[in-house]
C-alpha cells in the first residue's frame, strides 16, 4: 500500500519510487508526494521511467472526485493522465515495445503520470521521435489527442468555419492548428490578452472578456460558423447558438448537459497508438506545436497543477522530470 509523506520529491529505490498525488478526494490540500511500490506492468501495459508529464484539467477533476462514478481509484493515488519516458518493463503479450524505447502515452489505470515511474497503456502509447522533445511528447495524448478526436467527429470541411470556444488552452491550441492544416477557417474565443497568441495559431480571436460575447461573435463571424468545438460550456455554449445556422454542428468536451439542449454531441475519445504516432510525426515535421508555454520541475508539481486549476493557462503546462537526471 502506498504511503503519504511530507512535501519532498526525492527518494527512488529499486522497489519503490516517488509520485505526486492525493490522499483523499477534495481540494489541493489533499495533494502530497507519495512513496509507492514499483508496479508490475500487466497486459497492455508498459512500465516507464518518466522524463516528462502533461498537466491537465482532468487531473484536478479526478482529485476533486468528479470522475468517481466511472474511475475507481485506490487512494492515495498519483495524479496525471499522460507521460513520456523510457520503457523499463513490458507487460505480458505486449508487442511493438521493448525495454529502452523512448515512448509517450496515456497513463494506465486512469492516472499516474506525475511520478518517477509510471504505467502506460500500450495500445495508447507510441514511440517518441528523436526530433520531438520529452515535454512536447508528454502533452500530446490528452490535449492534441482530444483535438484530433473532436475534429474527426465534427468533420469541418475545407473552407468551412470552425468556432472553438476556449481556444487559448491545450486542446484549443492543438485543434486550431489541426483544423487550419486541413484548410478550415478557424475562430476562437479567448481572453483579450491572448489575441496575438490566437492569431499565431492561424485563427481569428474573439474576446470573451470585453463587450457582450454575442455581439463579438456576430462581428467576428458575420456569416456565422458551420461547426463549434466547445471546450468551455455554460453561458459561452448557450451564446453560440446565435452564430450557428440550422444544421450547424456542435461538439462539446466540457458541458454535455448544456450541449444536449442544442442537440450537441459529447466527444467520444478514440485514443490509439496510430493517432499518437501521427500527432508526433506532425510535431517532428514542424506542422504541429503543442504550445508548451510553461514547464515545471517535478518538485513543483503542486504549482503546475495550480496553474492549470486557475482555469486560464496559455497552451500547455508540463512537468520535466529529466532535469533531475
Ligand atoms: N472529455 C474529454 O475527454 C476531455 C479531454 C480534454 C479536455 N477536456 C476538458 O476540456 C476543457 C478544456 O481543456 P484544456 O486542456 O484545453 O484546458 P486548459 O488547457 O486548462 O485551457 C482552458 C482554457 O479555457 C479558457 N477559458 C476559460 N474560461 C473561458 C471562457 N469563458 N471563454 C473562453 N475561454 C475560456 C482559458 O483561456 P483564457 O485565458 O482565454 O480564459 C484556458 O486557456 C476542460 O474542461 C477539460 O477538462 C475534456
Amino acid at each position: 500500500m502506498p504511503t503519504a509523506h511530507g512535501n519532498t520529491a526525492d527518494g527512488n529505490t529499486a522497489d519503490g519510487f516517488t509520485g505526486y498525488g492525493f490522499t483523499a478526494y477534495g481540494g489541493p490540500e489533499t495533494q502530497r508526494f507519495l512513496e509507492l511500490p514499483m508496479p508490475v506492468p500487466g497486459p497492455d501495459e508498459l512500465l516507464v521511467e518518466v522524463y516528462a508529464a502533461g498537466v491537465n484539467p482532468v487531473d484536478w477533476k479526478v482529485r476533486a472526485g468528479l470522475h468517481r462514478a466511472f474511475l475507481h481509484l485506490d487512494l492515495p493515488a498519483v495524479l496525471g493522465r499522460e507521460a513520456a519516458g523510457v520503457v523499463v518493463g513490458v507487460g505480458p503479450g505486449v508487442d511493438g515495445f521493448a525495454v529502452g524505447d523512448p515512448v509517450f502515452g496515456t497513463s494506465a489505470r486512469g492516472c499516474g503520470g506525475y511520478a518517477r515511474f509510471a504505467l502506460l497503456t500500450a495500445s495508447q502509447t507510441a514511440h517518441k521521435p528523436a526530433a520531438v522533445s520529452w515535454t512536447d511528447a508528454a502533452v500530446l495524448p490528452v490535449a492534441a489527442g482530444t483535438a484530433h478526436d473532436g475534429l474527426a467527429q465534427l468533420a469541418p470541411g475545407p473552407g468551412e468555419t470552425l468556432l472553438i470556444l476556449g481556444i487559448g488552452g491545450g486542446v484549443g491550441a492543438a485543434a486550431a492548428q489541426l483544423a487550419r492544416a486541413a484548410g478550415v477557417d478557424v475562430a476562437g474565443t479567448a481572453a483579450t490578452a491572448k489575441r496575438e497568441f490566437v492569431e499565431s495559431l492561424g485563427a481569428t480571436p474573439v474576446a470573451y472578456d470585453g463587450a457582450d460575447l454575442d455581439e463579438q461573435l456576430r462581428t467576428a463571424l458575420p456569416k456565422g460558423a458551420d461547426t463549434v468545438f466547445d471546450l468551455v460550456g455554460g453561458d459561452a455554449l448557450r451564446t453560440v447558438s446565435s452564430v450557428l445556422p440550422p444544421g450547424g454542428r456542435i461538439l462539446t468536451v466540457a458541458d454535455p448537459e448544456t450541449a444536449a439542449r442544442f442537440g450537441a454531441r459529447p466527444l467520444s475519445r478514440q485514443s490509439s497508438t496510430e493517432t499518437l504516432a501521427e500527432l508526433a510525426r506532425r510535431v517532428a515535421e514542424g506542422r504541429l506545436d503543442p504550445q508548451v508555454r510553461d514547464v515545471f520541475r517535478f518538485e513543483d508539481a503542486g504549482a503546475a497543477l495550480r496553474a492549470v486549476e486557475s482555469g486560464h493557462p496559455w497552451g500547455k503546462i508540463a512537468l520535466d522530470m529529466h532535469v533531475n537526471h
